[in-house]
């Protein structure tokens, strides 16, 4: 039965017990002054960290962890029956196995087993714990029904070590959890099942010789975020990745290349039957004319060869001007350090693509970093900007506008 309401959203969070639990009173309070019907439904170890009382305070709303409490309003099925968005932040290890296989033994994995609006799990815990196979898995049967796990970010974590598995900041989560309840009425027409996508992301490698090559920054992060999203919407995704050592995102297929010139092939090929294509790739556009079979010497009566280069093909454009499938939707991405729109502009119709989204690159922004900034341009005019968030939140709104594009 679908209990939720119309007009103001209500959203359920859940925390588990760890040590970012503390983060969720800052994620609390952005939800409450957004003007979110907010509850909280923590674990009992999550009450080990923050008290009740500080989340009824922030929520205005009391606070149970069990079933038994107040029998009669039939808690555990009415919190999640009613709920328009449950968050769980942070989710531990132990949350997340409990969830992917359906356990129901306090309030908050009741909660999660009622609900069916759409479920966010942010994560934190240890490096070891996070990459452990079976937490992976976990989140893996998570995404493929549907829910939304947010990569932890990489940083410092309790104690002295760092690496992945850090709760991303609760201004991010937030970011996310108001771009789940923006898609309300839009998740129907911007659902991907069914549909195949290609994604291609890195940054080429054109060598010079066994041992050089002409490389760029890109991390990839963008296009592994598009992937997991398009996943997290049913679509079937080939994530063709240029250099990247990020690891395979669940449920997609992952085809591996170097160069700019098997970038093309691999997209080109796996394009055929794909409803969209976006070109995250930071690619080449020259190579060396000429590749040296054995390492290049210095050599010290002379003065170094200059390196003669040679256009590499542009795929986004090629891949707009002949599409393979009626209705396929072409998205570029491009990096720009000066009159950004104007630029974007003009790339947008020298490409011929359908959307372009267009950031501002500098210090500290775009390459390798987490978050990002950008503005989707639209062949037909139309102009959408994307607040500095998690690549995530991006990639939601890129696949809204290629949804709406569909014929
Ligand atoms: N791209 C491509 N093939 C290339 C170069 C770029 O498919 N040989 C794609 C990128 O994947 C990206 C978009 O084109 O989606 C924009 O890339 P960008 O490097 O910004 O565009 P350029 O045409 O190289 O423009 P410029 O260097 O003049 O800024």
């Amino acid at each position: 039965m679908d209990q939720r309401a119309q007009g103001t959203p209500r959203v359920v969070l859940g925390v588990s017990g760890g040590i970012a639990a503390y983060k969720a009173c800052e994620l609390l309070r952005r939800l409450t002054e957004s003007g979110y019907e907010t509850r909280v439904v923590p674990t009992e170890s999550a009450l080990h960290f923050v008290g009740a009382a500080t989340f009824s305070a922030l929520s205005g709303r009391p606070v149970a962890t069990d079933v038994w409490e107040s029998v009669h309003e039939v808690p555990h099925v009415r919190i999640g029956q009613g709920a328009d968005l449950v968050v769980v932040a942070p989710a531990t290890a132990d949350i997340l196995a409990k969830a992917a296989h359906g356990l129901a033994d306090d309030l908050l994995t009741n909660t999660l087993l009622t609900a069916r609006c759409p479920v966010i799990f942010a994560p934190a815990m240890h490096t070891e714990m996070w990459e452990h196979p079976a937490t992976q898995e976990n989140v893996a049967t998570l995404r493929r029904r549907g829910a939304l796990v947010i990569e932890p970010a990489v940083g410092r974590l309790t104690g002295a070590d760092t690496g992945k598995g850090r709760f991303p900041e609760p201004e991010a989560v937030f970011e996310v959890c108001r771009g789940v309840l923006a898609r309300g009425e839009l998740a129907e027409r911007t659902d991907l099942s069914g549909r195949h996508v290609v994604i291609s992301a890195g940054g080429t490698r054109e060598p010079l010789d066994p041992v050089r090559f002409l490389g760029n920054r890109s991390s990839g992060k963008q296009g592994y975020a598009l992937a997991r999203t398009a996943v997290a919407r049913g679509a079937r995704v080939t994530l063709v990745a240029a250099n990247s050592e990020l690891p395979a995102p669940a449920g997609v297929d992952v085809v591996p290349v170097g160069t700019a010139v098997q970038l093309r092939e691999a997209v080109i090929k796996a394009a055929e039957d794909a409803d969209a294509v976006v070109m995250a790739a930071a690619v080449a556009d020259f190579r060396p004319a000429v590749y040296a079979p054995g390492k290049i010497k210095k050599r010290n009566d002379a003065e170094p060869e200059p390196v003669a280069l040679v256009r590499n093909p542009d795929i986004l454009a090629e891949l707009s001007t002949d599409r393979p499938r009626a209705g396929q939707i072409v998205v570029g991405f491009a990096a720009e350090t000066e009159d950004v729109l104007a630029n974007g502009r003009a790339k947008l119709a020298r490409k011929r693509c359908d959307l372009l989204v267009v950031n501002e690159v500098g210090e500290r922004k775009t390459f390798g970093a987490e978050e990002s900034e950008a503005v989707v341009l639209g062949a037909d005019g139309s102009e959408t900007h994307v607040p500095y968030g998690p690549k995530e939140a991006l990639s939601d709104t890129v696949w809204d506008l290629i949804g709406l594009r569909f014929p």
